[in-house]
């Protein structure tokens, strides 16, 4: 059950990437963040207690969104533009 409900927007473009290995789809003007958590109950795992994140602060300031993309970089989710194609993983440690 996903984290967030889309109450706005919601006729927008779809946007579709590839989270996890799995086909998901966002909205035009989604963050990477608001996208993951429309379709997923959490971000990833706590790099220490395992226990769910969904980001803090939401403005790039806490580190708590790190997501890795294909090409290997690490991006803060809740400053990153969804982009069509993007291949998207979560996790600690994880590598595209
Ligand atoms: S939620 Fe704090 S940096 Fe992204």
């Amino acid at each position: 059950m996903p984290l967030l409900y889309r109450v706005a927007r919601q006729n927008e473009v779809p946007i579709r990437f590839m989270l996890n290995g799995r086909p998901c789809e966002g909205r035009r003007g989604d963050t990477l963040l608001s996208a993951i958590l429309t379709v997923e109950e959490q971000l990833r795992p706590s790099d220490f207690t395992q226990e769910p994140r969904a980001g803090f602060c939401q403005m790039s300031a806490c580190q708590d969104c790190w997501v890795t993309l294909q090409n290997g970089d690490r991006v803060r989710a809740c400053s990153t533009p969804l982009a069509d194609g993007m291949h998207v993983m979560t996790g600690a440690g994880e590598t595209a």
